[in-house]
């Protein structure tokens, strides 16, 4: 009998910046109200990196947690995937930087550019390594400051956006579980709907650029919606049928967190029942590539997934690209609150954050 390899999720971590920033902050900065973006998106409060923190340092911090979780060490570490939008150079690639910070000597790694899809892409391309053999350890971040990257003069985008990382390792296994199914999904034609207008090959970095605010977010944020609403569904969908299953065989959704109404939106289209959907937009915005990560490892802390449990994954993002993915669950919840040297900030909701990454 032959015996097929899986990428099964064997540690997880996540990392927010210890800096609340709430809807009455913003409201000091640009005509807005706690009201207005509670009732449009569900968001009362985001993190904001620190002067001396980074997209890599961010992402530091939930690999190491990961990592801890799954009893590996950096240097096992064959691939690193990093997701962002964000990243602390456009060369080099922040993977590089978090594999010099972890000590990973073994690993390639490279950034991925999927904009909020970007986790979901990753992992299945880390799934993608595995299942073929190239590689037994991959780790898989997604991570964003894209407070750095907004214009705090606009309300239309900065209202929405806050910094956070979230990591999964996934390891090659002759067991059943892991990535069961999967979409991935590009519509180049929306590729104005979020955009950084300038800083790349299409329009330099000039004076003028910079007057303008070309290096800003800029979202046709309707148009978002619109797409976002249908696509998220679709894709779901894909992945569920990819898998063999229905949405029936589904136990926990985890959503790119951008929009609460989104969030409903699609569950009813789908027909799932709220206390299956995983939520956390309130405390943390979106975070871009790393809300995925990091409302799977908060659903997974809080006892929404057990052993078995399959998830769906499902994001959206600037591109237009959408991700879906199936993830049969196998570890062990408890092990992110046994991990060695107290060091997952998981296993100590106690401690300040800060404490516990320095
Ligand atoms: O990861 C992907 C990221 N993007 C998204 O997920 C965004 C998807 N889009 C959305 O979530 C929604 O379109 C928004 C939350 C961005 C906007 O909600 P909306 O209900 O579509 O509002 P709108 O854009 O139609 O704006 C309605 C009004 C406008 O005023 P007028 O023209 O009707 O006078 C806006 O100028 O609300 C105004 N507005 C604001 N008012 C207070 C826009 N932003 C704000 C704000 N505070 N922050």
């Amino acid at each position: 009998m032959t015996t097929m390899t899986n990428a099964l999720i064997t540690g997880w971590g996540m990392y927010v910046p210890s800096r609340i920033m709430t809807n009455q902050d913003i409201a000091t900065l640009v005509d807005t109200s706690d009201e207005w973006i509670v009732s449009r998106t569900g968001i009362r409060e985001r993190r904001i990196a620190a002067d001396d923190e980074t997209t890599a340092t961010l992402a530091t911090h939930a690999s190491r947690d990961a990592l801890a979780v799954a009893s590996v060490d950096a240097n096992e570490v064959d691939l690193i995937i990093l997701g962002t939008c964000s990243p602390d150079y456009y060369m080099p690639a922040t993977a590089a930087l978090v594999a010099r910070d972890l000590g990973a000597t073994n690993a390639a790694a490279f950034d991925l550019q999927a904009a909020c899809s970007g986790f979901v892409y990753a992992m299945a391309t880390a799934n993608g390594f595995i299942r073929s053999g190239m590689y037994r350890n991959v780790l898989v971040i997604g991570v964003e400051v894209l407070s750095r990257f907004l214009d705090w003069t606009d309300r239309n985008t900065c209202v929405l956006f806050g910094d956070g990382a979230g990591a999964v390792l996934m390891q090659a296994r002759d067991e059943p579980g892991g990535m069961t199914g999967f979409q991935l999904y590009t519509d180049g034609t929306g590729w104005e709907g979020i955009i950084f207008p300038a800083g790349g090959s299409a329009c330099p970095t000039s004076p003028q650029t910079i007057a303008e605010g070309g290096h800003y977010v800029h979202m046709a944020g309707k148009d978002v919606y619109r797409y976002a609403t249908r696509q998220l569904a679709e894709s779901a969908l894909a992945a569920v049928r990819d898998a063999g299953l229905t949405m029936d065989d589904i136990d926990q959704f985890v959503f790119h967190q951008a929009n609460l109404r989104i969030i409903e939106s699609v569950g009813k289209q789908l027909g799932m029942p709220m206390e299956k959907v995983f939520v956390n937009v309130e405390k943390y915005g979106n975070t871009s590539a790393a809300s995925v990560p990091m409302a799977l490892v908060e659903a997974v802390a809080a006892g929404r997934i057990a052993v078995g449990d399959r998830i769906l994954m499902v994001a959206f993002g600037a591109g237009f690209t959408a991700a879906a993915a199936v993830v049969e669950w196998t570890a062990d919840p408890e092990r992110a609150f046994l991990a060695p040297g107290e060091q997952t900030r998981l296993g100590q909701p106690q401690r300040q954050l800060e404490e516990v990454s320095a």
